[in-house]
């Protein structure tokens, strides 16, 4: 009896460990061939995909992963993906897809679906963000793709300097988080002509629809919402018109908030100027953490993590961002591609991604990992961050519809049109938009 139990353990967990490490060496079929894999980001990530690759390529001698380098912007890594599944082309067999594009991806029909190969192995999906997965790799009763990290915009500020000026705290709301920056940046540009108060991503571009999601939900507004199944913008809702209002006060009214947030503010020029010790706040995505306490950082040391600031009697809200990995639906070396998925999903590359990028894991089993919890002590800080995130509409014209706002926000804040005037306008063409695909 007691050896039949002791067998039924062993085997037990032998599939359990198999299942929690997602792939490895373990699988039967023998692999081959090669296969390309696209990603971008910063440079400093895509460096680590060459990392995580060669590893791969241990595990499984004889395969080779090239490596196609995308740009760091989403817009342009998206394009990239199109133009090769337009043409129907069999590379790259595998690559990241933002989570505000996923559903595009997936209405097109360009992805292979998941479902097959997690049943032959048996595969654990219970480890990862469910709520995640139901939202944007889950659709039409079809798996598509896994999370490999879910992203949240969160505040960034310098320790030392809320000290010098006397705040114990961070701001909690907008009007606090001005008159801290103001404060902070007339006393430093006596030394530092170059300091900011506050920095965040206002170029025209998808990163800048993320910081206006944050400023709407966080003033009780909304881009739009479901009724019957169909989305309906509201985008010129008076609380989203004052939110925006906000936004280009930072920049003309209480200066805070350098002019060429318009023109060239993306995640790695909001990231730099904060690093070299010129600005005080910084709105920007997990990654910056790791950089910011680098040991070449100006500023390694001295930077802490706070939710988002929010308009008085609102709530904190940060944008819901993230990438998945899927698979090509025209790929020629699908099992290939799957090993290659599992691997990055499984709970060693997982905890390395949180370790070295600072990335926040699209399993949820690495956040109890002592090493992860030493490397990103905000994961559990900030857990109800990563929760609570709004998520962009989840549609398959999105990217459409994010032109839009991008356009409009942006002509806002560089002062060519008024708030009411962008968002009126952005209305008209989200309700012709949502009419034609809708
Ligand atoms: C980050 C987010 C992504 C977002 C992008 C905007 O990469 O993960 O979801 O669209 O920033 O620049």
């Amino acid at each position: 009896m007691l050896s039949v139990l002791l067998v039924g353990l062993v085997v037990f967990s032998v599939v359990a460990s198999g299942c929690i490490g997602g792939g490895g060496g373990t699988s039967s079929t023998k692999l081959s061939g090669k296969i390309v894999f696209a990603v971008g980001g910063a440079p400093n990530e895509i460096d680590y995909w060459q990392k995580v690759i060669s590893d791969f390529e241990k595990e499984y001698p004889g395969v080779t992963v090239e490596l196609k380098r995308q740009a760091t912007d989403t817009d342009q890594r998206r394009l990239d993906l199109v133009n090769a599944l337009r043409a129907k082309s069999s590379d790259p067999d595998v690559f990241l897809m933002d989570v505000a594009w996923l559903g595009q991806f997936i209405a097109s029909d360009w992805l292979e679906p998941l479902d097959s190969y997690v049943q032959k192995d048996n595969y654990n999906l219970s480890v990862f963000f469910q709520s995640v997965v139901n939202l944007a790799d889950k659709q039409n009763g079809k798996l598509w793709a896994l999370p490999v990290y879910v992203d949240a915009g969160l505040l960034y500020y310098r320790t030392d300097l809320l000290q010098k000026y006397g705040y114990s705290n961070p701001p909690e709301t907008w009007d606090q988080l001005v008159q801290m920056a103001q404060r902070i940046q007339e006393g430093e540009r006596a030394s530092n002509p170059n300091f900011w108060g506050f920095v965040w991503q206002g170029q025209q571009y998808e990163g800048l629809v993320c910081d206006f999601v944050e400023y709407v939900y966080s003033n009780g507004g909304e881009l739009g919402h479901f009724e019957n199944g169909k989305w309906v913008p509201t985008l010129n809702k008076p609380e989203n018109v004052q939110a925006l209002q906000f936004m280009v006060d930072l920049i003309h009214k209480y200066k805070i908030s350098p002019p060429n947030t318009y023109t060239e503010m993306t995640e790695e020029p909001v990231r730099l100027t904060f690093q070299q010790g010129n600005a005080a706040f910084e709105r920007n995505w997990p990654y910056a953490w790791g950089l910011h306490n680098a040991n070449d950082s100006p500023v390694k040391g001295k930077v802490g993590i706070a939710p988002l600031p929010h308009f008085p009697g609102h709530k904190s809200a940060a944008t819901l961002g993230g990438w998945h990995i899927g698979i090509n639906k025209y790929s020629d070396n699908k099992e290939l591609a799957w090993a290659f998925v599992k691997f990055v999903e499984s709970y060693e590359q997982q905890k390395g991604f949180a370790i070295n990028l600072g990335w926040n894991p699209g399993r949820t089993d690495v956040y109890n990992d002592p090493d992860v919890l030493k490397a990103a002590p905000y994961l559990k800080d900030l857990r109800s961050v990563f929760e609570n995130a709004v998520p962009r509409p989840i549609v398959p014209y999105y990217p459409q519809l994010s032109q839009i706002i991008q356009k409009y926000v942006n002509a806002a804040l560089a002062g060519t049109m008024s708030p009411q005037d962008a968002l009126d306008q952005a209305q008209k063409e989200a309700e012709n938009l949502v009419q034609q695909y809708g």
